[in-house]
């Protein structure tokens, strides 16, 4: 359930009219829900309730640092990815103990920069970064609290692209090799062993792959334990996928019930990196049709379904990347509904790329110019992956609560755009 919800004809994000919205801020616009936020946050923590656990928010699915405040208020901590992501966190005012980094490839100074803010764990991806934050950790005299991510070898069913705990991916340490590593972060000054994680993909729309990896990560643990290493906390990653269109993936309340199945006892505290399924359907973005186009009258490739049409809108691939980056679904529906008449068409945004398109022959509002339309499920991996191609302001983010609506991010200007570009002296000479 989310707050985007029609009203007399219009959409209304909780209390307030998306066009009025639209006629404050201007179009194209990110427009988030705090009460969709809140019960999705809640719907995943309350699923693991009667279990030790710590929800660290996956910074990447949607971070600006109104919502990671929103979510520390919750109780909640980050998983992390980037030095970038560590800064925002801290600076949304999560306890750094309420912190996790993942990630291949973290650099020494990123490194640095989380032993000092005194994060809970590393969640290591090799034996030469072990060896890295060992040595951090000794130079700055004090010691990094590790976990490694293993990679169980599991399908999680999903996009190729989302795909990480497969033996062919760049994630983790493969499972077998992993107790060699533990036994040798054992011996290292700098480090203290405190978990064991995993991270198995993204938009799982089924349990059996998150249970397949629990029972992997389970028999891996006795075999930690064996070795006589045992550790505090089991991070089991994110993943859980949303419905955007047609897939009907497990409700939390389902995910967690199971999870803890395949959990049975676990004397440590669990650790939960959910991005998506927190922020996904909290999130829309609003754009405005410029123009409408088709396609030749007669044209042997649509002979059989007709001439195409195109909604050409203000927003565009560097807004919204899902579409042309992984063909992802995203409806597409009025902001004010008129006759409810429907088309199918491509949505296309201004960028000078055929791949630029927010649909593709898909059932989408017969728009005219002029009218505002709403791209849904736009808030996880939407603005996140949004970039200035084209010399495009990033748009701006804005939150509701209730009656009220506030600018979170405010629209970049040009000057935002070439802030820190020098035309060098010798180009200035005559
Ligand atoms: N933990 C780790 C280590 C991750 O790499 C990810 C996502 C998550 C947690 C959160 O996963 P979630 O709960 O959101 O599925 N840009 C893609 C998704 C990439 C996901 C990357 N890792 C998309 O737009 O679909």
């Amino acid at each position: 359930m989310d707050h985007f919800q029609y009203r007399d004809g219009v959409l209304g994000a909780e209390e307030v009219p998306v066009p009025a919205i639209a006629e404050a801020v201007g179009t194209p616009f990110y427009l988030y829900s705090t009460a969709t936020l809140e019960r999705h946050f809640k719907a995943l923590d309350d699923s693991f309730a009667d279990l030790a656990h710590l929800t660290c928010f996956a910074v990447k699915a949607c971070s600006n640092i109104a919502i990671l405040r929103l979510f520390a208020r919750l109780g909640g901590g980050a998983d992390i990815v980037s030095g970038g992501e560590l800064y925002r966190a801290l600076a949304a005012g999560i306890d750094p103990g309420k912190i996790v980094y993942s990630g291949v490839g973290k650099t020494r100074a990123e490194i640095r920069q989380a032993i000092e803010a005194g994060i809970l764990m590393f969640n290591l991806e090799s034996e030469q970064e072990l060896e890295v934050v060992a040595q951090c950790a000794t130079e700055l005299q004090t010691t990094a609290r590790i976990s490694f991510r293993v990679n169980p070898d599991v399908d999680p069913q999903t996009h190729a692209y989302i795909s990480t705990g497969l033996a062919k991916n760049k994630f983790g340490i493969p499972i077998a090799e992993a107790p060699a590593v533990y036994r040798r972060a054992r011996e290292l000054a700098g480090v203290e062993i405190v978990g064991v994680s995993c991270h198995i993909g993204s938009q799982l729309t089924k349990v059996s792959p998150f249970v397949d990896t629990i029972d992997k990560l389970k028999k891996f643990l006795a075999r930690l334990a064996a070795d006589g290493i045992a550790v505090k906390y089991l991070d089991i990653g994110g993943g859980l996928g949303i419905k955007y269109n047609q897939e009907e993936p497990p409700e939390p309340a389902a995910y967690g019930a199971a999870v803890r199945q395949a959990l049975g006892e676990l004397d440590c505290t669990l650790i939960l990196e959910p991005g998506r399924v927190i922020v996904g359907n909290a999130g829309i973005m609003v754009t405005r049709v410029l123009y409408t186009k088709s396609g030749p009258k007669s044209s042997p490739e649509n002979s059989h379904n007709g001439q195409k049409k195109f909604i050409v809108v203000d927003a565009g691939m560097n807004d919204l990347f899902r579409p042309s980056l992984y063909d992802a679904y995203h409806a597409i529906v009025p902001v004010v509904q008129g006759d409810g008449a429907t088309q199918t068409a491509d949505v296309v945004g201004p960028i000078c790329e055929t791949g630029d398109f927010l649909a593709r022959d898909q059932e989408v509002p017969a728009a005219r110019p002029g009218e505002l339309l709403a791209v849904k499920s736009a808030g996880a991996y939407g603005f996140t992956m949004a970039s200035n191609y084209n010399s495009r302001p990033r748009v701006a983010e804005v939150l509701v609560n209730g009656t009220e609506f506030h600018v979170i991010r405010r629209r970049e200007s040009y000057e935002d755009l070439i802030r820190g570009e020098e035309i060098p002296a010798f180009l200035n000479r005559s």
